[in-house]
């Protein structure tokens, strides 16, 4: 039973194990990941407990979401997850605050803030994964995209007319600007796997990697 006042996301539910399933065919034994716009913390919780060689940084732009985030990340049985840091990915460097990062990271994972926030976080989320993704590491995105030659999925084009009348700024991505400015930063596109409810995971690294 989720308390009260504890931060929950029925998405984050439902796609976690499916997420966690593509991560697991991703990802070495072992490494050191970021994630970028954690949350509710509930993609980080259940990675980390299943992953548990893996060295989890946790962090959101929204100052309110960290005690949430700790909160999952100070639960029994999750050794490996460091406390939540105030990074905004449009930041140069990250974080803007504080100690920098000492050791680069093998895994950049972001879920669900590309289309939730303004096309200006994408090129940092790309900018930020160009100066601390180690040279064989991989940034994992996952979320809808409209991709070219491939029918938008009816629920893709109603959320993305309701993301913009939310902020106009918002909306679902095109696949082909998101590689584009993801080029920008040398990084290329290496997997794309199709997930539930017309979602994407993508595996970005640098293309010689
Ligand atoms: C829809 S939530 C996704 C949360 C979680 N990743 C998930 O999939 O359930 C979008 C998150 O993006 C974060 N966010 C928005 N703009 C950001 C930025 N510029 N830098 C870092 N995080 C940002 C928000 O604070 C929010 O936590």
């Amino acid at each position: 039973m989720q308390a009260i006042d504890t931060p929950f996301s029925p998405a984050a539910e439902r796609n976690k194990q499916p997420i966690l399933d593509v991560l697991r065919t991703v990802l070495p034994p072992r490494g050191r990941a970021l994630e970028i716009a954690s949350g509710t913390g509930q993609h980080l919780g259940w990675f980390a407990a299943a992953l548990p060689h893996w060295d989890w940084q946790p962090s959101d732009m929204v100052a309110a979401a960290l005690p949430g985030i700790d909160a999952v990340a100070r639960q029994p049985g999750r050794p490996n997850v460091r406390p939540p840091l105030r990074l905004d990915v449009c930041d140069n460097p990250w974080p803007s605050q504080g100690p920098a990062f000492d050791l680069p990271f093998d895994l950049v994972y972001c879920a669900n803030m590309i289309h939730i926030a303004p096309w200006a976080c994408c090129v940092g989320l790309m900018a930020g994964c160009a100066r601390h993704l180690a040279a064989d590491g991989r940034l994992v995105t996952y979320g809808p995209y409209f991709e070219s030659g491939v029918a938008p999925a009816a629920g893709n084009l109603a959320f993305d007319r309701s993301l913009r009348e939310r902020d106009p700024q918002w909306g679902v991505r095109q696949l082909d600007d998101v590689a584009a400015c993801a080029a920008q930063a040398g990084l290329g596109l290496l997997e794309r796997h199709a997930m539930p409810a017309n979602n994407l995971l993508l595996v970005w690294g640098r293309p010689a990697a």
